[in-house]
């Protein structure tokens, strides 16, 4: 289940429909899908995106998304540095941005046009569309892995803008994990 932080207002967002509408708000979609299925986490991408295929399809109908893939990041992955160091600055894309997360972490900050940044911890089930044009940044947490079903309206259209407004750097890529918290619904 995705975690928001919003460190301007230094406020926590925890519960799935608090989440869910938060960023309804800000135009970005979000679900919390069962990851209850016959295939494991480490599947071969085709094993993967065969069990959602059912809810990839719908994505499809409804974004207009042609293509879906795995993307596997993990610290033994080459030119990790390098590629983490793309997304880490604020950015926007000409596509919408759609990740399923199968496995690990990784946390989204976006910067709405008004409102304060908030940042959106991410974990295995949780499914995060962020329109193309918002303005948003990626790292990954701690254990510096993620896999993810992405879809695409057009792949070849997919690369960062960047807007090199440095509001990135005044922002921590800190991901807490849900046990970080003490009560569910905490708001600190
Ligand atoms: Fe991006």
């Amino acid at each position: 289940m995705a975690i928001i932080t919003i460190p301007d207002e230094k406020r926590t967002l925890e519960d799935r429909q608090t989440v869910t509408e938060y960023l309804a708000v800000i135009g970005i979609e979000y679900e919390n899908w069962d990851t209850s299925r016959p295939v494991r986490s480490d599947a071969p991408a085709e094993e993967i995106l065969a069990a959602y295929s059912e809810e990839i399809e719908r994505l499809k109908a409804r974004g207009g998304y042609v293509t879906a893939d795995v993307i596997d990041v993990n610290s033994q992955s080459p030119g990790l540095d390098a590629m983490l160091a793309k997304f880490n600055r604020e950015h926007w894309h000409d596509e919408d941005e759609v990740r399923f997360i199968i496995k690990g972490r990784g946390l989204f900050h976006i910067h709405p046009k008004t409102g304060p940044v908030l940042s959106i911890e991410v974990e295995a089930g949780d499914l995060i569309r962020v329109p193309r044009g918002t303005w948003h940044w990626f790292n990954l947490c701690e254990s510096r892995e993620i896999r993810a079903i992405r879809l695409f309206q057009d792949p070849a259209g997919w690369a960062p803008n960047y807007t090199e407004s440095e509001v990135d750097k005044n922002y921590q890529p800190v991901c807490f994990g849900a046990s970080y918290f003490p009560a569910p619904n905490a708001v600190s």
